[in-house]
């Protein structure tokens, strides 16, 4: 028995409202997590996770991997999309039908019908992993919200306004929340604190966050 297990996922008392255009849906992605992570697991046999270069020389302590038409990718010569993964030259694996339709119904629940991302991010954080504050800009649909699925061990999410300098909230995101933020709030600063120690009994001592984007216009 869990705190959230009599609650329905789309009960006024699982949502919290974060910024007009942003809402955490706790537990949102509960009941779909073995299938989410056997997906994961899929997808990172074919893409496997990796430590990417920033711009500005450092190495993410975050590793990450993609799947769908698209991916995302940093290196010394920037951040953009890309069709092929850089390790392997393939494309990157094709989007699993349990994230597809988890996404979009994610999306729909936070008022943003009709999307359909192209690129899932999958990120994993071991301990002391984190993701500086940062807006996501590389997608040239900023009208399409982005999604974001978190498994695993929990983490300290933060949330700001679309100016650096306001202060982010801090909101603690456990396995199976969903975040979605769109509209006013598509161009908010976010980032992940460093993440905690911990044992999860899916995932062990690690979090995967998966973010869906729709990156191209028109499509
Ligand atoms: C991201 O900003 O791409 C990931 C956010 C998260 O890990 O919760
Ligand atoms: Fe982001």
């Amino acid at each position: 028995m869990d705190l959230f297990d009599d609650l329905p996922p789309t009960s006024e008392a699982a949502r919290l409202a974060l910024a007009p255009g942003a809402v955490l849906l706790r537990a949102f992605a509960r009941q779909d997590d073995v299938a989410l992570l056997a997906a994961v697991e899929h997808v990172l046999k074919q893409a496997p996770l990796r430590h990417m270069q920033t711009p500005g020389g450092y190495t993410m302590s975050v590793s990450t991997s993609s799947c769908g038409a698209l991916g995302w990718v940093s290196d010394p010569h920037g951040y953009r999309y890309a069709a092929r993964d850089p390790v392997s030259g393939k494309h990157w694996p094709v989007m699993p039908e349990c994230f597809l339709r988890l996404a979009e119904r994610a999306a729909t629940e936070a008022g943003f019908a009709d999307f359909h991302p192209e690129a899932c991010l999958i990120n994993q954080y071991v301990p002391g992993a984190k993701l500086s504050l940062h807006q996501d800009k590389d997608e040239k649909d900023l009208l399409a919200p982005i999604v974001s699925v978190s498994l695993g061990l929990p983490a300290i999410f933060l949330f700001g306004g679309t100016d650096r300098k306001q202060r982010p909230q801090r909101y603690r995101l456990a396995h199976g929340d969903v975040v979605v933020w769109g509209g006013p709030a598509r161009l908010a600063f976010h980032g992940v604190a460093p993440l905690e120690e911990g044992d999860h009994a899916l995932l062990g001592g690690r979090r995967i966050n998966l973010t869906f984007r729709k990156v191209q216009l028109h499509q």
